[in-house]
């Protein structure tokens, strides 16, 4: 099978499209043909081996130990182990593959059946199912389940128009709040599509300059200060941060932790839980009509280095995927 390699850590130009046996599944295991896999950030950071934590928590701390890259993907089951109850031959899936090695920039991978994968109905693209499980998740487990984002509530999404956040916005209006939405000025378009009732152009206006005081944010950047978030929350408002640098997720967590004691307000850091029932209620959220995902591009595998760079230039509108051609 074609697969994308690297045997080093760098920037995507270590990469290559190499030839290399397709795996065989363990007992325990199905084999995926994959029909599209979308970019994260992560792939960026596990690419170039920065930040450091990448290093620390096991992908290698000199050489890289993961191959191939590639954690959300949607494709076709075509074997399966011979312990294998919950998928058959045929099935079409969708899941996060993160916690078990990536490899999705590949013709096929091997994935433990009990992996965050579920089941995708007809009615969604391959392309638009590969799209959901970090993003998708992101705005899920934010809004919904840590922020309880309710009707009538003020809502700012920071970072709105890339990959989490243009579901982001979705969600929440779909949960009856009143939406601000950040980012630059090529998204204001797309973020007022999506349902936002506001938009700042990030490059432009600083929001925290307005009035306006939010029950719930959900900050997918990451690079603004504590002290700024907590000025602009309601006195019960809640602040998560899904995204940023090491040191800033530290600085949240340990100042967050000090005003949360101190203040009803509620200041951390959003860590997602990759799971197979999260990624099917997004799924069926978009299976029904009441979200929609944003696709920016689309790649052939060949092209995941351009992808990549492309990712790494930070400027995509929601989510850029890599499809499977002769699928
Ligand atoms: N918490 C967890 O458990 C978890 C799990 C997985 C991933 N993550 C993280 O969650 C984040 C997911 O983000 P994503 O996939 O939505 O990323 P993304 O697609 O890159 O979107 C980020 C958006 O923020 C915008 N932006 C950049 N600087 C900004 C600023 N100063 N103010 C406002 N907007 C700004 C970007 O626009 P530009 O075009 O202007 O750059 C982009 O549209 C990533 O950081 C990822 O590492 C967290």
């Amino acid at each position: 099978m074609k697969a994308i390699v690297r045997d080093s850590y760098g920037s995507p130009d270590v990469l290559r499209l190499e030839e290399i046996p397709t795996p065989t599944p363990a007992d325990n295991e199905v084999l995926v043909k994959v029909h599209a896999a979308a970019v994260n950030k992560g792939d960026w950071e596990i690419l170039r081996g920065s930040p450091l934590w990448v290093r620390l928590v096991g992908f290698g701390l000199m050489r890289p130990k993961i191959r191939i890259l590639g954690s959300n993907l949607a494709g076709r089951v075509e074997a399966v182990g011979k312990g294998v109850a919950q998928f058959q031959v045929g099935d079409d899936i969708c899941g996060d593959i993160l916690e078990h090695g990536l490899g999705a920039f590949a013709e096929y991978v091997c994935v433990p059946e009990h992996a965050a994968i579920v089941r995708k109905h007809a009615n969604l693209s391959f392309e638009e199912a590969a799209s959901v499980p970090e993003a998708g998740l992101i705005a899920l487990q934010g809004i919904r389940d840590k922020g309880n984002v309710k009707s009538g509530q003020k809502v700012l999404i920071n970072g709105a128009g890339g990959g989490a956040g243009t579901f982001a916005i979705q969600l929440a209006k779909s949960f009856g709040a009143e939406v601000t939405a950040v980012d630059n000025s090529e998204k204001l378009d797309l973020m007022r599509s999506l349902g936002a009732d506001h938009v700042v152009d990030y490059t432009q206006e600083d929001f925290a300059e307005r009035d306006t005081r939010y029950d719930f944010i959900l900050d997918v950047v990451g690079v603004r200060s504590i002290k700024t978030w907590k000025r602009v929350l309601q006195p019960e408002g809640i602040y998560l941060a899904a995204g940023g640098s090491v040191s800033q997720i530290a600085r949240t967590l340990l100042l967050g932790a000090w005003i949360s004691r101190r203040t009803k307000k509620k200041i951390g850091v959003l860590g997602v839980n990759f799971n197979k029932k999260d990624i099917a209620t997004t799924l069926e959220l978009m299976e029904s009509g009441q979200i929609t995902a944003t696709i920016d591009r689309c790649f052939r595998l060949q092209d995941v280095p351009e992808a990549m760079r492309y990712l790494g230039a930070e400027h995509s509108k929601g989510k850029v995927i890599i499809v499977m051609s002769g699928r």
